[in-house]
């Protein structure tokens, strides 16, 4: 960033940051679709590997396009480095799989995305790599499975899909004194809503299929955090393991970022609305959203984040049955497995995106047979509204 860029806004970050223009000075920022480079001489393809990161030598180590995406998203979170990849879940996978050695230990709360789950528990196992679970809200838990060394750590808050938070500052603190890094999916608040390096986290992964994106085209992730880390030991990673982003979904997750903050705050305005219309219902055993006072902490998600996202959990009384009947009836919100889209997305946890977890996990993890997970789009809200009764009235 150049001297002035330094003093941007948030919102002018959004559309400028890492905007450079080619020599045919175009408005809108030029897709670069091209898997590999020319050198004007073999000494120049020679000198371009000896002086690694001088300019671009293939496509699997990087790509005009896909800096401008890292460029944007980076100067919004306020990270020294960030690099795209192909997805959230190479995202996740990445940012644990390129610190870890056999013999490591890491520390997650038991509320997370399914995948995720997967990740730290099955996989990493395999490898050697064991994963101790704690209650992510129980800050006793963290200081216990803390006061031993850990290589890392790695949280979702606000959890999918229970929307659980975990204590940032607090668990950073812990984190030092083991010696882990603390990395942090930050998908559910959003870029926007939550800046957890400010927080004192290490690393920061999503999904920007998810709000980056925000209008359902195309999968992308990134990890962002000191450039001694997204250089060191990320970036060799990605480049021999091939997790890489198509230049084309960068520019779409870059375009989609000038459009974030309008897009995001919109959504969070109606989905704290519409908790509040639905908290209370009498075929609603209850509402959970960061934002509403009847959130266990609440007061936390009012310390840690600017704004509470837009996401619903909504629990209908009468278990799967009860639930499937209120999806099936909708008109308009979509039954769909993806968030953070402009149009309103709902699903059904326990049987789709938490189906591999067993009942005991389910249970844990506060993902009952009645819960429901509602993404909130760009819609009127008296339209969603409507669809959300017409739900209820078929309950
Ligand atoms: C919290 C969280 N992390 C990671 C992912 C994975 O993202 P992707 O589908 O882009 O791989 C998801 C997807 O739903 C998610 O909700």
């Amino acid at each position: 960033m150049s001297k002035n860029e330094q003093n941007w806004g948030p919102n002018t970050r959004l559309v400028r940051a890492g905007l450079h223009r080619s020599q045919f000075e175009e408005t809108s920022e030029a897709m670069y679709l091209t898997s590999g480079y020319v050198y004007q001489s073999a000494e120049e393809a020679e000198a371009a590997f000896v002086n690694d990161g001088s300019r671009y030598v293939y496509g699997r180590f990087g790509n005009p396009t896909i800096t401008l995406f890292e460029e944007r998203l980076a100067a919004l979170e306020g990270a020294e480095a960030c690099k795209g990849v192909a997805s959230g879940m190479a995202a996740v996978f990445a940012s644990i799989a390129c610190q870890v050695r056999a013999g490591d230990r890491l520390v997650a709360p038991r509320a997370l995305f399914g995948s995720c789950t997967y990740i730290l528990n099955d996989l990493m196992s395999r490898f050697g790599v064991a994963c101790d679970f704690v209650d992510g809200t129980d800050l006793a838990q963290w200081e216990q499975a803390l006061s031993k060394p850990a290589k890392a750590v790695f949280v979702e808050t606000p959890s999918n899909p229970s929307l659980e938070l975990v204590d940032l500052k607090a668990v950073a603190g812990l984190c030092k004194k083991a010696g882990a890094r603390l990395i942090v999916d930050n998908v559910f608040a959003t870029p926007l809503f939550q800046k957890p390096l400010q927080l004192g986290a290490d690393i920061v992964v999503y999904s920007a299929t998810k709000h980056i994106d925000g209008q359902g085209r195309c999968l992308g992730g990134a990890v962002l955090g000191s450039k001694e880390f997204i250089a060191g030991e990320l970036a060799p990673f990605l480049r021999h393991t091939g997790p890489a982003l198509s230049p084309f979904n960068a520019w779409t997750l870059a375009k989609g970022l000038e459009t974030l903050a309008l897009r995001v705050e919109r959504q969070a305005a109606s989905a704290l609305s519409l908790a509040h219309l639905l908290e209370g219902h009498v075929k609603i055993a209850s509402v959970r959203h960061p934002g509403l006072a009847s959130h266990p902490q609440h007061e936390l998600a009012k310390r840690q984040m600017s704004g509470f996202g837009t996401m619903l959990g909504i629990e209908i009384k009468g278990g799967q049955a009860a639930a499937f009947r209120f999806l099936n009836a909708l008109e308009m919100i979509d039954i769909s497995n993806n968030l953070g889209d402009a149009k309103s997305l709902i699903t059904h946890p326990a049987t789709t995106t938490h189906q591999r977890l067993t009942p005991e996990d389910k249970q844990r993890q506060g993902i009952a047979p009645g819960l429901l997970r509602l993404s909130v789009g760009l819609e009127d809200e008296k339209d969603l509204k409507a669809d959300l009764m017409r739900g209820l009235a078929a309950v």
